[in-house]
This record gives C-alpha cells, sequence and structure tokens, in this order.
C-alpha cells in the first residue's frame, strides 16, 4: 500500500463500503472512519436532518472540512458518503493520502439494498432502477476520475471483497 496507508472506500450508495471497511478492520486491523457518521456526530443530527435544514451545499462543506482533518492519519479505512467524489479538491486530498477503492454493484443490487431505507436524502422519491441507473451515470465519471482500482461487489461475500482489494493494492503497488 501506498503513501499513508489508508484506504479510502468509494462507490454508489448501498454498494457496500461500510460492510466492507468493517471487515478490513476484522481482517487487517486496520481502524475505520465512517464518514457520514463522523458528521453526524459532530452535528449533533441525522444526514436526512442536515440536508433538510441546512441543504446539500453544507452537507458538501462538512464533508470537505472532515476529509481535510483526515490528511494526517495513517493506516485508516476511511467509508465516504456516496457523493465524496463530487468535489475535485477532495478528490486530490484522498489521492494524495491514500488508495481510491472504487467498489461496483449494478443498479439492480443496489435498489434491493436501498429499497426500504430512508435515511439517505438523495434517494427520497427516486427509488426505481431507471433513477438510480441515471444517478449512477451522472456519477459514473467522478467515480473513475477518482478511483485507483475498481471491485465488484456482484455475487462476492464482504470477506472475498476484503481479500480482494488487499490483493488487487498489492498487484498495482499502491
Ligand atoms: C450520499 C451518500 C450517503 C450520504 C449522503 C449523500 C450521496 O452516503 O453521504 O446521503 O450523495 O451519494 P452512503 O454512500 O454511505 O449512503
Amino acid at each position: 500500500m501506498k503513501k499513508a496507508n489508508n484506504i479510502f472506500l468509494i462507490g454508489f450508495m448501498g454498494c457496500g463500503k461500510s460492510s466492507v471497511a468493517k471487515k478490513l478492520q476484522e481482517m487487517h486491523q486496520m481502524k475505520v472512519v465512517e464518514m457520514d457518521e463522523e458528521i453526524e456526530l459532530q452535528e449533533g443530527r441525522s444526514i436526512s436532518d442536515i440536508f433538510c435544514q441546512s441543504g446539500e451545499t453544507y452537507f458538501r462543506d462538512a464533508e470537505s472540512t472532515l476529509l481535510k482533518s483526515l490528511q494526517d492519519v495513517q493506516g485508516r479505512v476511511i467509508s465516504c458518503g456516496g457523493g465524496v467524489v463530487l468535489r475535485e479538491e477532495n478528490i486530490r486530498i484522498m489521492k494524495s493520502c491514500g488508495s481510491v477503492v472504487w467498489l461496483t454493484a449494478s443498479a439492480k443490487t443496489i435498489l434491493e439494498r436501498v429499497h426500504s431505507d430512508e435515511s439517505r436524502p438523495i434517494l427520497q422519491g427516486r427509488k426505481t432502477i431507471a433513477d438510480i441507473q441515471t444517478l449512477m451515470e451522472e456519477r459514473y465519471p467522478y467515480y473513475e476520475a477518482a478511483a485507483d482500482l475498481s471491485v465488484s461487489t456482484e455475487h462476492k461475500t464482504v470477506a472475498q471483497i476484503a481479500e480482494e482489494i488487499f490483493q488487487q493494492l498489492e498487484k498495482v503497488g499502491n
């Protein structure tokens, strides 16, 4: 692994970042930073309330501020919010202090995972395969620009995904 030995997990909502982060913690004793949880703690309110009461730009600012504060950490798995890639400065920070791993899944799989979850404001009223497909296509270039490598999460256990991440990072010398 390169630079500060951090792994940034990026990808669309419901792609499995949090579960994979927990598995990496278990398998490789890496500490985890859950960005959304950190922001909720700092703000004392849920992500939904932040979006609803203060707006998306406020949330994105909080996300960028948190990411900046992580620039000096070492050996962490950072499970990022799905929209962290939308700001170029965030991509620059992630690339400067770790390996950026993009977890992918199909729109069908994402929908199965998020359909009964009301905690994601971006998906409110947009829970069809077509809606998710459209959002994923909009996000695709951002994930592609940020990622050092990508790992599909389809038909794999969380342990298999975590193992694959390590194997791929070793292969690319990150
Ligand atoms: C968002 C993804 C969410 C959370 C917020 C916005 C997005 O995180 O940060 O609701 O814009 O994709 P998860 O990807 O962990 O669901």
